[in-house]
Formats: C-alpha cells, sequence, structure tokens
C-alpha cells in the first residue's frame, strides 16, 4: 500500500463480517461470523481505514467471563488485521483505543479474550497474562484466556 496514512473510527457491527469472515473464520459462514452481543448497547466495534479501505477491526463486549459474575468484565473479541496492512502498528492501535475506552467507562475491573495461541505475545506486551491452561476452540485451534486488570485509582 502506497498510503500509510490511517485512522481509528467506530464502525457499526454489521461492518466488522467481512474481515471477521477473511481473517479468523474463512471456513465459516458470513453468519458465523456474528457474535451473541454484536448488537447490544453496550458493544463498541472499531475500525481501521486506510487509503478508504477497512483494513482491521476489532469489538469489545460488556460480558463476563463463563463461570464468573464481575460487574466489571469486558471482552475484546474478533481482532482482525489484513495481511497486506499488519506489522504497521494498526493492531495495536485498535487493541490500546478498547482498552482506553474501558478505562473511560469505569474503575477497576478487568479485560479478557480468548487469545489464539500464536498471538498471545501481541496480548501480553501490553500487559495480558495467561488465565489457565491451554484450550481447544474447534475448528479454529488452541486458545488461551488472557487477563488485563484495570487500576482501580
Ligand atoms: C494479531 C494481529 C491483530 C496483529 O495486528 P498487527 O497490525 O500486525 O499488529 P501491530 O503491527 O500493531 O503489532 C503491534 C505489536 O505486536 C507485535 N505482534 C504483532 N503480531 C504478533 C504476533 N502474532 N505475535 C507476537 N507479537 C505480535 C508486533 O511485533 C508489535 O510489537 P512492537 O511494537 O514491539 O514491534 C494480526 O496479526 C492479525 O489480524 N492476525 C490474524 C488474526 C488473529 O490472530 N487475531 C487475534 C485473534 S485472538
Amino acid at each position: 500500500m502506497s498510503d500509510l496514512t490511517s485512522s481509528i473510527q467506530s464502525i457499526e457491527s454489521g461492518e466488522t463480517l467481512e474481515l471477521r469472515h477473511r481473517i479468523l473464520r474463512p471456513n465459516q459462514t458470513l453468519e458465523d461470523c456474528a457474535y451473541p452481543l454484536d448488537d447490544a448497547p453496550e458493544t463498541l466495534h472499531i475500525g481501521c481505514i486506510m487509503a478508504g479501505d477497512l483494513v482491521g477491526v476489532a469489538s469489545l463486549f460488556h460480558e463476563a467471563q463463563p463461570g464468573q459474575n464481575d460487574p466489571l468484565a469486558w471482552r475484546v473479541r474478533g481482532m482482525a488485521v489484513l495481511d497486506c496492512a499488519r506489522g504497521l502498528g494498526i493492531g495495536g492501535r485498535l487493541l490500546a483505543t478498547l482498552i482506553e475506552n474501558v478505562r473511560e467507562r469505569a474503575r477497576g475491573g478487568h479485560i479478557w479474550c480468548n487469545g489464539r495461541t500464536g498471538v498471545q505475545a501481541f496480548y501480553e506486551r501490553v500487559g495480558f497474562r495467561q488465565q489457565g491452561d491451554v484450550f481447544d476452540l474447534p475448528p479454529i485451534g488452541p486458545h488461551v484466556v488472557l487477563t488485563l486488570k484495570m487500576g482501580a485509582e
């Protein structure tokens, strides 16, 4: 790409589907790429626009971990950057934007995600830590729960 100028902005849930499908779930249908809380009022979807194209997406849900009831739990999901736009800092900016959004909403609590083991370090570099053991999420593969504790100050 010649124009590397990009901007992160809020997008509609439906706009996330194509990139989720192409990057995260190419072997599933477009409908499989919708998440249950996509249209919940507290959900935030963001995208990165570069040279007029949507090249990255990520979503934030107000959602507790299974079996827990932390009212200040936020889930990062559907983090995906097109292959041709990787390594430019876009994924990092998307993640930082979601973390900042949580900081603005509430004090304390935590952010979590089911991270693919292959990208675990992408989350750990900004403070996420592995919780528990690696588990399989068919048909995608091995994952770990990664959590980021939010300061209460
Ligand atoms: C993971 C992903 C979102 C990263 O996006 P990106 O735009 O390439 O990431 P960035 O360029 O912002 O990288 C930010 C930092 O994370 C690091 N990083 C990026 N991908 C990484 C990976 N797979 N493993 C370890 N570190 C990674 C970069 O080296 C960079 O670190 P630095 O600032 O110290 O150099 C992107 O590779 C992707 O969409 N992958 C396929 C889908 C996927 O696995 N999504 C996550 C599902 S849990």
